[in-house]
C-alpha cells in the first residue's frame, strides 16, 4: 500500500488536514494574542490559544541576558482539553514541549535588542485531540506578530504520521493511539517558515531517509497552506 491509496478512519486524504481556523486578537489583556485549530470530520478539535505578555524586564535579574531578549514559551494543557480530565499544573511533558516550542519560534524572532528583557508566551490547549504541539506554535507564531515583536517571518507546524509505509498530514487523535501501538510508526512534527526554511523537526520512532525526505516534503506544502490561513487572519486584524 502506498501513501496514495491509504484509507484513513476520517476519510482524510494522505495530504489532507482537518479544517483549519485563526483568529488574531482573542485575549484583550494581552500585548499580542491568538487562537489556532483544527477540526475533524468527526467535530473534534485540537485548539490552542496563546497569549503575548512583553518584552518586559527579565526578573528575577540573574536571568537576565545582556546580550539579548529572552522568549519564555509555557504549554499547558486545560484539564478539560481531553475526555479524561488533566490534573492541572506543569509535567515533564509540557516542560519539554515549551522548550520545544521556543526553539521552534526562536530562528524567527529578533530579540537581539531586548537585552536584559523577556518576551512571555503562554499557550493553552483547549481541546486536544493530537498535534497540539504545533497548533499552539501556530498560534504562538501569530501572537508574536499581533504583538508587535519584530519577526524575520512566521512559523507554520504540522505533524506527519508514519504508519508502517504509508504516511499521513496533521496527526489527529486515533492515528497518533494507531503509531502508539504500531511497529515501525513514527509520528514526525515539523516546524517551517514561509520561506520553507525547517525551524525544528521531532522523530518519534524509525523512518528511512527516503521517506523522512517524503514526509519533509509534505509538512513543507502542508505549512504553506497553513501560513495562508495565518496570514489571513493576521490581515482580519489590522483592517
Ligand atoms: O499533542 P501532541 O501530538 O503534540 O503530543 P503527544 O504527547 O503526542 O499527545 C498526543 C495526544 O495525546 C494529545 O494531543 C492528547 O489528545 C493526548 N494526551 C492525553 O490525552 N493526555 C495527556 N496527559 C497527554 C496527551
Amino acid at each position: 500500500m502506498t501513501a496514495k491509496t491509504f484509507k484513513r478512519k476520517s476519510g482524510r486524504k494522505f495530504n489532507e488536514m482537518r479544517k483549519m481556523s485563526a483568529e488574531v486578537g482573542v485575549i484583550a489583556n494581552a500585548d499580542g494574542s491568538a487562537r489556532f485549530s483544527w477540526e475533524g470530520p468527526d467535530g473534534k478539535k485540537t485548539n490552542a490559544i496563546a497569549a503575548v505578555y512583553g518584552p518586559k524586564k527579565m526578573h528575577p535579574q540573574h536571568l537576565q541576558d545582556p546580550e539579548k531578549g529572552t522568549l519564555r514559551c509555557t504549554y499547558n494543557m486545560m484539564s478539560f482539553s481531553v475526555e479524561d480530565r488533566i490534573r492541572p499544573g506543569p509535567n515533564r511533558r509540557s516542560t519539554e514541549i515549551s522548550k520545544i516550542i521556543q526553539w521552534a519560534l526562536e530562528p524567527v524572532l529578533m530579540i537581539d535588542k531586548y537585552s536584559n528583557m523577556v518576551i512571555d508566551v503562554h499557550i493553552n490547549i483547549l481541546d486536544a485531540n493530537a498535534s497540539t504541539r504545533c497548533a499552539a506554535i501556530n498560534a504562538a507564531a501569530m501572537a508574536l506578530a499581533h504583538a508587535g515583536i519584530p519577526m524575520r517571518d512566521i512559523v507554520s507546524s504540522v505533524s506527519i504520521g508514519k504508519l508502517d509505509k504509508e504516511l499521513v498530514v496533521d496527526v489527529d487523535k486515533y492515528e497518533d493511539s494507531v503509531f502508539d501501538e504500531g511497529e515501525g510508526a513514527s509520528d514526525i512534527p515539523m516546524t517551517f517558515t514561509s520561506n520553507g526554511e525547517m525551524t525544528h523537526i521531532q522523530i518519534d520512532g524509525n523512518i528511512d531517509k527516503k521517506q523522512l525526505m517524503e514526509a519533509v516534503g509534505l509538512a513543507r506544502e502542508a505549512c504553506k497552506e497553513i501560513y495562508e490561513v495565518q496570514k489571513k487572519a493576521l490581515k482580519e486584524v489590522v483592517k
